[in-house]
């Protein structure tokens, strides 16, 4: 073998993807007669709004490179609607910086921010696989903290998801302030992913950037996503926003390495964030559906615990998380072990709440005629 055949790459460093090893359960689950209910992703099942497809259409004929910082018409877009929907004020636009989806941004702030070898990165104890694949790719280390833990003193970066995927926890203003003294105790970054931070149901979710806890921003992001808000999991649409210091070094390095957003993507991030008809629009959908699906659970004998906001419900029945999926995959649907995403999650599954109207429906008859 020559040498470049044997060299190792950032991909030997990560994990399987775990994904795979659903295969044999979905494979049951589309035998169902009446078909697959795939509640195993969080992915988008409802149109994009219209009014955001035109915006996307709008600069179609545009050729020229698109700027990686972002067209002013967009920062200034998600400066407005930040403070319309969250409260968050007092950003400047200058300060947004668009992403290639906000999984692009989680996979590589490791590396943007210069960590490596030596480096920890702490993520929840339970937590989006991406936080853990992003350290490795910088050759960081990856310590689970559990709820209110602090890091240790070689964490040069924290993630904090809230509310969380999977368990749907929120961080109240204290936890969220405690958790920023924490990291800012031991000199590192705060990321905060807010990527369902319009999908509060018993908590009302707040951004690291509001007011109530902290005008500093010093080493601080907030990290955003229109996937979930606004249905655009297709067009890869996020944004990250915060320390000033922070963007501009990473706007810096982005440039040169080519990770810009598409100008009709742009385009269409700058009509979304410019109102919020279709934000509530798609909360009701998921509300409706949370609504159906968490009694069908409890009756068939799950316990959701945490939940209260995001796109899915942490269900437990106290046994060996394969064999609720096995469970669940008997019946024609398919949902996510909670081992995905973290060691103690071995008894949990997670239960999307993206299933079109009909799917739920027939998921929640197949609950109920089994319970
Ligand atoms: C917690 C969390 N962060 C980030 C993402 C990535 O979202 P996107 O890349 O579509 O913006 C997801 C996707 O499900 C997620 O659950």
């Amino acid at each position: 073998m020559t040498g470049s055949a044997v060299r190792r790459t950032p991909g030997d460093r990560l994990p399987d993807f775990p994904w795979d090893s659903l295969a044999e359960h979905r494979a049951r689950a589309e035998a169902h007669p009446d078909g697959l209910v795939d509640l195993s992703v969080g992915t988008p099942v409802d149109p994009v709004p219209p009014r955001i497809q035109q915006a996307l259409n709008s600069v179609a004929d545009q050729g020229g490179y698109p700027t990686t910082h972002g067209t002013a018409a967009l920062r200034e877009a998600v400066v407005g609607g930040l403070a319309r929907r969250h409260d968050v004020t007092g950003l400047d636009p200058q300060d947004v910086l668009p992403v290639v989806g906000s999984k692009e941004l989680v996979a590589w702030l490791p590396t943007l921010l210069g960590l490596g070898a030596g480096d920890l990165v702490a993520i929840p104890e339970l937590s989006y696989p991406t936080y853990e694949v992003g350290a490795r790719l910088a050759g960081a280390e990856v310590v689970r903290l559990r709820d209110g833990e602090e890091p240790p003193a070689e964490t040069a970066l924290v993630w904090l998801n809230s509310p969380s995927n999977p368990t749907g926890r929120v961080l109240d203003v204290t936890a969220l302030r405690a958790s920023v003294a924490a990291a800012r105790a031991v000199g590192a970054v705060i990321a905060s992913d807010e990527c369902y931070l319009a999908l509060g149901w018993e908590a009302e979710p707040r951004s690291v950037l509001h007011r109530e806890v902290g005008s500093d921003h010093t080493g601080v992001l907030a990290v955003h996503s229109l996937s979930k808000s606004a249905n655009l999991a297709g067009y890869r649409a996020g944004f990250v926003t915060g320390d000033p210091a922070l963007i501009r070094g990473l706007l810096a390095t982005r440039k040169h390495a080519g990770m810009m957003v598409p100008r009709p993507v742009q385009a269409a991030v700058t009509a979304a964030m410019a109102e919020d008809d279709h934000v509530g629009e798609q909360r009701r959908r998921y509300a409706a559906r949370r609504e159906l699906l968490a009694p069908a659970l409890r009756d068939a004998g799950f316990a959701i615990e945490h939940s209260e906001a995001g796109l899915y419900l942490w269900a437990t029945r106290g046994e060996d998380v394969w064999r609720s999926v096995a469970w669940f995959a008997e019946r024609g649907v398919l949902v996510a072990p909670g081992s995905f995403y973290g060691p103690s999650g071995g008894a949990h599954v997670r239960v999307a709440l993206t299933g079109t109207d009909e799917r739920i429906a027939s998921a929640v008859h197949r609950l109920r005629d089994s319970a």
